[in-house]
């Protein structure tokens, strides 16, 4: 597995590959897990070459105390990149990436990115946005791949590649979650033992969800979820919103061959924990 620090050298190296070699990209910002390693397997089995980014994009956090706990496990990662078959790895400075103007670009994403964590978070996706197109431009893959957790992240990606005309075709994976049902996240280990034994609770919680769904109306499912969150002591609900999975706009009233999700934020202590489940499947 190559390493490479330089976007110069990376794409130095990246021109030299034949023409007809597929390239698949992973965009990540470290502190890997299984989630993340499935990302690089489905690239592996449909691309040649697999590239994944380790990059802690300072632009996305709008909570400074969220950028400085981010964990970050280089040496592990790179270990489990090579093991899950990952070709190159890209590993940025914030130098290399921004020079000395740290800040975000604008983007018009037709709404999808004020609602939900972008309602709660300011100026996350423009910074996921930069960050996204950026790697994009130095990395040039025929396939990208990212985690359906941030949906959000994933629906606005694509509206970024569509408007923009950037000919990078993007695959959304399922979530995977640990054995209790906790939504996998870097985010994860900074939980105490408490908070960790308490987290499951926000899948149960959606599961529960989605089969009110079926029979009920959309107030009695969000007063559900809201009033089951006054019950936990370590578990504070920001957000709960049923929505339209292309628009993202939250549910009026149920249509037949509409697709909706129910979209979770929540805070565990200083940890925000965020998770989504298929209403109508
Ligand atoms: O999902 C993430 O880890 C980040 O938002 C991404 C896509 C790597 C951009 O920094």
């Amino acid at each position: 597995m190559r390493i490479y620090r330089s976007k110069r050298f990376l794409q130095a190296y990246l021109k030299r590959l034949p023409l007809e070699n597929k390239v698949g990209f992973v965009p990540t910002m470290g502190a890997l897990h299984d989630g993340h390693l499935s990302l690089v397997k489905n690239a592996k089995n449909s691309c040649n070459t697999v590239v994944a980014s380790i990059f802690v994009n300072p632009t996305q956090f709008d909570r400074k105390e969220d950028l400085d706990q981010y964990p970050s496990t280089l040496e592990a990662d790179l270990k489990a990149l090579q093991k899950a078959g990952c070709d190159v790895v890209f590993i940025p400075t914030v130098k290399e990436m921004y020079q000395n103007q740290i800040v975000s670009e604008d983007f018009d994403f037709d709404g999808l990115d004020q609602v939900m964590e972008g309602a709660h978070r300011k100026g996350h996706f423009a910074g996921v946005g930069t960050i996204v197109k950026r790697l994009f431009e130095i990395v040039k893959p025929h396939e990208a791949f990212f985690g359906e957790k941030d949906f959000q992240q994933l629906q606005i990606i694509k509206k970024m590649v569509d408007k923009e005309q950037i000919p990078i075709k993007i695959i959304g994976n399922p979530i995977y979650r640990e054995a209790d049902g906790l939504a996998m996240s870097s985010r994860n280990v900074r939980l105490t033992p408490a908070q960790r034994k308490a987290a499951p609770f926000i899948y149960q919680t959606l599961l529960k969800a989605q089969k009110l769904f079926k029979l009920h109306d959309i107030e009695e499912v969000e007063g559900f979820v809201v009033q089951s969150f006054k019950a936990q002591k370590l578990l504070e609900l920001e957000y709960f919103s049923m929505a339209d999975e292309t628009t993202l706009l939250p549910i009026n009233k149920k249509e037949k061959n509409k697709k909706y999700r129910g979209f979770i934020a929540v805070f565990a202590g200083p940890v925000r924990l965020i998770d989504n489940i298929e209403l109508n499947f």
